[in-house]
């Protein structure tokens, strides 16, 4: 499948990094293509270069993996996405008293709110819940860790599911997009172990069950 990822900071660069033995064709949607660390990302996973714009036109599947502070703005840049399955990894995060935490919650989410910017896209919330570093490399744990997946559309969560098991994710649907306002906070639980309470960066969550 043809995946553009709008974004090559820290997730939008695991992703490439964790998709780059796949059989996916991915293309990176960046400002400025001509970044040495830009054109260093593309030349160590074969992914090709484009505009956001150009990147997300040209793709089956759009990842978006900017900042929430732009999102608004750089999302709707990217025009028509409608048919097309966008999986939202952004967290709505900024900070509220001094303090890190979501902007939107209990009555509606980020995952709502990308969606409601992309009419006819078929958006599914996923890969928010860990850090960049897992979607990267996940391998050599103890257990696949789990990433839940939010959306309305049933046909592109079984796709975007395809995509979580190459990243070797054990794929879980919680449900409709309205779920997103469970794996926001949810995502809220690793920033919380990882950045505050010392956990570091490199563990992820696990579904683990008695047959
Ligand atoms: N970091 C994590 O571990 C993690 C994990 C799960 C979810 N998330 C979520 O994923 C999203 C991305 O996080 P990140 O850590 O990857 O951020 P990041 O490292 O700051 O990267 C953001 C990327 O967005 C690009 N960008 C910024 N403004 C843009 C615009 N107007 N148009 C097009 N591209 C633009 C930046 O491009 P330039 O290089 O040109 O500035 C950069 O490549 C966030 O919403 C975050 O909540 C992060």
């Amino acid at each position: 499948m043809k995946i553009a990822i709008i974004g090559t900071g820290n997730v939008g660069s695991s992703l490439a990094r964790g998709l780059k033995k796949s059989s996916h064709e991915i293309v990176l949607g960046a400002r400025n293509i001509t970044d040495s660390a830009t054109q260093d990302l593309a030349a160590n996973t074969g992914a090709k270069l484009a505009s956001p714009t150009e990147a997300a036109k040209s793709a089956e599947l759009v990842v978006l993996a900017l900042p929430w502070n732009v999102a608004e703005a750089a999302v709707k840049a990217l025009g028509d996405l409608s048919g097309k399955i966008v999986i939202d990894c952004m967290n709505p995060l900024g900070m509220i008293d001094g303090v890190l935490g979501l902007l939107l919650g209990h009555t509606t989410s980020g995952g709502e709110t990308v969606a409601a910017w992309l009419p006819g896209a078929r958006v599914v919330k996923t890969l928010n819940q860990v850090g960049a570093e897992m979607m990267a490399d996940n391998a050599g744990m103890p257990h696949r860790p789990v990433m839940f997946m939010a959306g309305d559309d049933a046909q592109a969560k079984a796709i975007v599911a395809t995509v979580l098991t190459d990243l070797g994710f054990e794929p879980l649907d919680a449900g409709d997009m309205t779920k997103s306002r469970l794996l926001e906070p949810f995502g809220m639980v690793w920033i919380n172990q990882a950045l505050l309470r010392g956990k570091g960066r490199t563990w992820a969550f696990a579904a683990v069950e008695r047959k």
